[in-house]
């Protein structure tokens, strides 16, 4: 609707942005600046972990001298500052990923490495397969390419035929395949190995490539680590250049989201235009930040992962302690050997949705429902609980909260 004080946009927005909507959920959120309001809601880390003592002195060692400041303020390269580069050359050695420095770019949070993603292999009407549920944002970052989704092993039995076929008949091809192997976002769940190999063999026979998005996969409280795809596909293939599968890291879940500064790693090929496409996008990531981040890292990185976890850890074992205690029966829940969420699933015919405006109105309590995750549809019994930020005393005070108004 228009009146003559405001200019009606609508018909000038181009096709491509039919699906950025404000979510309803976003908007029932904003409550929760409210103190009183004991959120599961978030996705965010508990600022009390930041590293802020080592965040400050490496800006000031940025500063501190007319050489560095020149450096640390002025314009620089689009693929990132080099000695960060090559610090994560070592970590992903760490990770049994033998590469070099041409093999990795930084971008301004793993989530702008899914929006070059999108730009580089997304085509409209292409199809992107993705776990039903998935990260709300991946689903963002794609949908200015105007892609269809379908669903992602494990989950589903569709071969690599039926997915073609079904690709093609709606006008594109399978493009590529997106996932969140380690503690996914919003599941807290990881892929096996074995479920891992069997979608390396679903995106070879397809021939796509395959978006790993390695968030939280620092964030592991017990159990050894699942080899990454990355890895899995060097080892079939014989080397980086010759693997299908690109990975995004980041910082933000380890160090700070704030300073915006995460990583693609891969075949050199994309790499190079994922770094033309960040060029037009927004020419570099802050160089001041990538520089505070590689003095960080080189101080303190394994004391401060190994910080977030054992105190994150704490936090799943409240959570899952008082899920025990409080919720009804017929209500199922993830156990998720890290990251920083339960998936819960309610009795069928629940809506969680429905329940947020009454959870947050008279339990004071806000979750994220699960529906906002589903690409294909369904998962209305379904939500998120965040464990990163409340404290222990408020995750149990909240669950109970919960169980209640579940009950
Ligand atoms: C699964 C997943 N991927 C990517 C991101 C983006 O993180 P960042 O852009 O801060 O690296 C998030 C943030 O919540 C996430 O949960």
């Amino acid at each position: 609707m228009s009146d003559s004080s405001t200019h009606d946009w609508a018909h000038h927005y181009a096709g491509r942005t039919r699906g950025m909507q404000a979510s309803e959920i976003r908007e029932l959120l904003k409550v929760l600046e409210d103190p009183a309001i004991i959120s599961f809601a978030g996705g965010i880390p508990d600022p009390t972990l930041f590293p802020t003592a080592e965040i400050s002195a490496a800006y000031a060692a940025a500063l501190s001298n007319p050489e560095k400041s020149s450096g640390a303020l002025q314009y620089s390269v689009s693929e990132g500052y080099g000695p960060l580069r090559d610090w994560i050359v070592g970590y992903m050695g760490t990770r049994g990923i033998a590469c070099t420095r041409d093999n990795v770019m930084i971008v301004t949070g793993s989530q702008q490495g899914l929006d070059l993603l999108g730009k580089l292999f997304i085509g409209g009407g292409d199809t992107v397969l993705v776990e039903r549920p998935t990260y709300m944002g991946a689903l963002q970052a794609f949908g200015p390419c105007e892609p269809n989704y379908d669903d992602l092993l494990p989950g589903s039995n569709a071969t690599a035929a039926s997915l073609s076929e079904r690709a093609k008949s709606r006008g594109g091809r399978v493009a590529a395949a997106y996932c969140v192997p380690d503690f996914a976002n919003p599941t807290g769940v990881s892929m096996t190995t074995a479920g891992r190999e069997k979608l390396l063999d679903l995106c070879a026979e397809l021939d796509v490539p395959l978006f790993e998005d390695a968030a939280y996969e620092a964030l592991r409280y017990d159990g050894p680590a699942y080899p990454s795809c990355l890895e899995l596909d060097i080892r079939r293939t014989g080397g980086i250049d010759a693997s299908r599968v690109l990975y995004c890291g980041t910082f933000s879940k380890t160090i700070s989201p704030g300073l915006r500064v995460g990583w693609v790693c891969g075949a050199k090929d994309p790499i190079r235009k994922l770094v033309l496409a960040k060029q037009a996008g927004d020419l570099h990531s802050a160089t001041i930040n990538q520089m505070v981040i590689h003095d960080v890292v080189g101080r303190c990185y394994d004391s401060q992962v190994a910080k977030v976890r054992d105190a994150y850890r704490i936090k799943r074992d409240a959570m899952l302690a008082a899920l025990d205690r409080h919720m009804p029966k017929g209500t199922e829940w993830t156990k998720p050997d890290g990251g920083m969420f339960v998936w819960v699933t309610l009795a069928a015919g629940r809506d969680a949705g429905a329940l947020l405006p009454v959870a947050i109105k008279r339990e004071q309590v806000a979750y994220v429902p699960g529906r906002a995750f589903h690409a294909t549809g369904g998962g209305e019994n379904t939500l998120r609980l965040n464990f990163s930020m409340p404290t222990v005393e408020r995750i149990e005070a909240g669950i109970a909260r919960l169980g209640k108004l579940f009950a």
